[in-house]
């Protein structure tokens, strides 16, 4: 295990931007951590990083000891015929896992294909995708307290799970690195082909009983159609949370926007997606020095090379007051900005 100093950045965040870390150690098991948090004796604050897909960097050299997740392992830990309980270290790309569950026959993950980053940072805002979340896999997590050393089981209950949303953004925020995630998978599938665009990607192949391969095949697709590789542009996926506006809010725009889209989630509220709003705003494709907002997908913001967080920080404050001033919408980002 090396402790590194002024170590780069670039290339462990899909913003691909030009930062620092003051301190950095990479480990690969809970025995690495505790170690590293001891010989860190509370010197300089900890992050974690994970693949490095929705952090925004703003600043030069982050003075934390940055503490990068390498811990794998898959493992079936329970198997009965209907379903695997499988134990995954945190440390573990996600669509990695995800095509080791397609291939052994588990269902669950399948509609989450192509998400990036890691196994333990998916239940940090409950990644979701085509009509599933993290939540409706999740069994248990384990998590160690960075300022003890000691391993904690969250159950499903304890991890507050909301949209793009869990207790580990909130009140226990900072305080844990997640090492183990167990998901319960089916092997009886329940495909899921609720989200339109699956249904219709589906189609054009003429597949009418989709496997979860099929599924998958599909989802990666329709990723790969309108969301930006960032191994060739720079971005973090959606760069907002789409809002929660009140259905009185809602009827109110539709009299002025007929066009307006949304998706019902309660009786007295909708979800508007924040692409749309953007996109509305005139900032689809549109670009400002360095950055801009992606050409097929108006809420991905990206890099076209040499941008700074700050620029990128600067036109998410930007696009976020036009929304604001057109809609009387507040969006927030979903990227974690440090
Ligand atoms: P990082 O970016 O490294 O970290 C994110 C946050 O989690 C940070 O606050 C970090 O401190 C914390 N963290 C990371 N690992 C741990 C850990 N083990 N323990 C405790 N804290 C940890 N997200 C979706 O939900 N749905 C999508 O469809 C989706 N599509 C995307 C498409 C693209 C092209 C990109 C670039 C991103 C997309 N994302 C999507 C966002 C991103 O992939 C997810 O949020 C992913 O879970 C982040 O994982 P990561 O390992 O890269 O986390
Ligand atoms: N839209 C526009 N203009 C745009 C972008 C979108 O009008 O520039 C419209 C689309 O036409 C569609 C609606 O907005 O009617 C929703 O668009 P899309 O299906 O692309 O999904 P989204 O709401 O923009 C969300 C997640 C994605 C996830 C997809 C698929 C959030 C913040 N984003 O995007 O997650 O992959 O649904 O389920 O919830 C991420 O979190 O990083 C992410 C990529």
């Amino acid at each position: 295990m090396d402790f590194l100093q002024q170590h780069s950045l670039k290339k462990l965040n899909t913003f691909g931007l030009d930062c620092k870390a003051a301190y950095f150690v990479c480990v690969k098991s809970v025995a690495d951590l505790r170690y590293a948090i001891n010989k860190n004796n509370k010197q300089h604050p900890i992050f974690i990083l994970g693949g490095g897909s929705n952090i925004l960097l703003t600043q030069q050299i982050i003075p934390n000891l940055v503490i990068q997740n390498g811990i794998k392992g898959i493992e079936i830990v329970e198997e009965t015929s209907d379903y695997a309980v499988v134990a995954v270290g945190g440390g573990e790309n996600w669509h990695q896992f995800v095509l080791w569950c397609v291939r052994k026959g588990l269902g669950g993950v399948e509609n989450l294909s192509l998400i990036p980053g890691t196994v333990g940072a998916s239940p940090i805002q409950n990644i979701g995708a085509y009509g599933v979340e993290l939540k409706d896999v999740f069994l248990k997590l384990h998590a160690v307290e960075l300022s003890s050393g000691n391993v904690e089981e969250f159950l499903l209950a304890d991890c507050q799970f909301g949209y793009r949303d869990s207790i580990f953004k909130q009140a226990l925020k900072g305080k844990f690195l997640i090492s183990k995630v167990f998901f319960q998978l089916s092997k009886q599938h329940n495909i899921n082909i609720s989200y339109g665009a699956i249904s219709d990607e589906l189609a054009k192949k003429n597949i009418i009983k989709p496997s979860i391969k099929a599924v998958s095949d599909a989802v990666i697709a329709i990723r790969q159609s309108k969301l930006p590789d960032p191994a060739q542009l720079g971005n973090a996926g959606s760069f907002f949370k789409n809002p929660e506006i009140s259905i009185a809010h809602f009827d109110q725009l539709k009299l002025q926007f007929p066009n307006i889209i949304s998706f019902p989630i309660s009786e007295e509220k909708v979800k508007v997606p924040a692409g749309w709003l953007i996109e509305q705003c005139g900032w689809k494709g549109k670009r400002i020095g360095n950055t801009g907002a992606y050409e097929k997908q108006a809420l991905v913001l990206v890099n076209y090379g040499n941008a700074t967080g700050q620029e990128i920080w600067a036109l998410a404050i930007q696009i976020a007051e036009s929304v604001k001033e057109k809609f009387d919408i507040i969006i927030t980002p979903e990227v974690n900005v440090l």
